[in-house]
C-alpha cells in the first residue's frame, strides 16, 4: 500500500509510519512544512493525491490539552480548523482523484462520549454535549465522503495515547528529572482513564488500513478500562516511586492551571470499551495498564 498521513510528523504518526515501513508499506506525510517524504497541504489542495496512493490517514490536530492555555475563541479556532480543515482537504483529494484509495482513516477522541461515572461506552455509544464532544462530532463529519465515492471510511475515537516520546507521558516527564516525582492522583482519582499504549493505537490504523472488511467508528482504547486511581498505581510502579497514598493534586489546583473547561478533560472520563476493534479481530500489544507502564518507563 501507498499511505499518505496527514499530521504524520507527530507522536502517532511517528509510530504509524514506522510500523506501516516494518510491514512493506510505503508512507507519505502532510505537514505545514515541507522535507524529506513530505508534502504540504498546499501540495495536496494544488495537486491532489500523489500517484498510487492507496490509503489516506488523517492525526493532523493542534494539541489540545495545554498547561496555562485558555480555551479563547483563537485556540478553539485552531483546534478546530486544524481537525475540520485538514479533512475537508483529504476529502475534496479523494474525491477527485482519478483512481480513489482504497481506505480513508480519521482519528477522533473518546470525549465524543460524555463523561460520566456509571456509562459504559460501545461505539455505538451517544454523542456528548460539551464543547470537546461538539468538536469530536464535527472532525468526525468533516471527513464524510460523498456517497458515489467508493473508499472505505473508518474513524478510530482514541483515548489517552501512552508512550515514551510524546502525549501526555511526555508532558508529564518533560526533562529527565521529573522521572523522580511521583505522579500524584487527579482530583477524586475515580474518574475513568480511557488509554492506549502508542503501538496500539498505530496498530489499529493499521489494522483497519489493511482489513479489507472494516469500516466505521472504533474505539481506540485498551480493552482494561481503569480509573485515574488505577493510572497513578501503575506509573508510580513501573516508575518505582514511592507511593503517596492519600496524597492528590485537587480539582481547584487542575482549574488554575488548565482552565475550568480544560481541567473536565482530566476530572471527569468516560468508561469506554473496544466492542467493535475486538470482534474485527485486534489483537493488543499492551492490553493491561501495567505492562504498558514497564514498556514505558523502561525507555527513561
Ligand atoms: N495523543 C493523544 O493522547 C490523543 C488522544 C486522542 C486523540 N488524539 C488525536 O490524534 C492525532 C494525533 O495525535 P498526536 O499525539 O500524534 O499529536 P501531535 O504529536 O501533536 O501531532 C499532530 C500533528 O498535527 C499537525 N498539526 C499541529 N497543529 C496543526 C495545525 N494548527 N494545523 C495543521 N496541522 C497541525 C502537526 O504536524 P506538522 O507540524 O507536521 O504540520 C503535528 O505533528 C491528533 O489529531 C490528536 O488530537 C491524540
Amino acid at each position: 500500500m501507498s499511505v499518505l498521513i496527514g499530521g504524520g510528523t507527530g507522536f502517532v504518526g511517528r509510530h504509524l509510519s514506522k510500523m506501516l515501513r516494518e510491514k512493506g508499506h510505503r508512507v507519505i506525510v502532510v505537514s505545514r512544512t515541507a522535507g524529506k517524504e513530505k508534502l504540504t497541504w498546499d501540495d495536496v489542495k494544488k495537486n491532489g493525491l500523489p500517484s498510487g496512493c492507496t490509503a489516506v490517514v488523517n492525526l493532523a490536530g493542534r494539541l489540545i490539552l495545554e498547561p496555562f492555555k485558555r480555551l479563547d475563541e483563537k485556540y478553539l479556532k485552531e483546534l478546530h480548523d486544524s481537525r475540520i480543515d485538514t479533512s475537508k482537504l483529504l476529502v475534496s483529494a479523494i474525491t477527485s482523484a482519478n483512481v480513489p484509495p482504497k481506505v480513508f482513516v480519521t482519528i477522533s477522541g473518546v470525549g465524543y462520549y460524555p463523561p460520566s461515572p456509571t456509562a459504559t461506552y460501545t461505539e455505538d455509544g451517544v454523542n456528548g454535549s460539551d464543547w470537546l464532544a461538539k468538536l469530536a462530532k464535527e472532525w468526525e463529519a468533516a471527513g464524510v465522503l460523498p456517497e458515489h465515492v467508493t473508499t472505505r471510511r473508518v474513524i478510530v475515537r482514541s483515548g489517552v495515547v501512552l508512550g515514551a516520546d510524546g502525549g501526555m507521558i511526555k508532558t508529564l516527564l518533560p526533562v529527565p528529572a521529573a522521572v523522580y516525582l511521583p505522579m500524584l492522583q487527579l482530583g477524586s482519582g475515580k474518574q475513568w482513564f480511557p488509554w492506549i499504549h502508542v503501538k496500539d493505537i498505530a496498530g489499529i490504523i493499521t489494522h483497519a488500513i489493511e482489513k479489507e472488511h472494516m469500516k466505521g467508528v472504533l474505539n481506540g482504547v485498551a480493552p482494561h478500562a481503569i480509573n485515574n486511581k488505577d493510572f497513578t498505581e501503575a506509573f508510580n510502579k513501573a516508575f518505582k516511586k514511592m507511593s503517596y497514598g492519600p496524597m492528590f493534586v485537587p480539582a481547584f489546583t487542575l482549574n488554575m492551571v488548565y482552565g475550568s473547561e480544560m481541567a473536565k478533560i482530566v476530572l471527569e472520563g468516560q468508561k469506554v470499551v473496544p466492542e467493535r476493534t475486538l470482534e474485527a479481530g485486534y489483537e493488543y500489544f499492551y492490553p493491561s495498564i501495567n505492562d504498558s507502564m514497564k514498556e514505558i518507563s523502561a525507555k527513561f
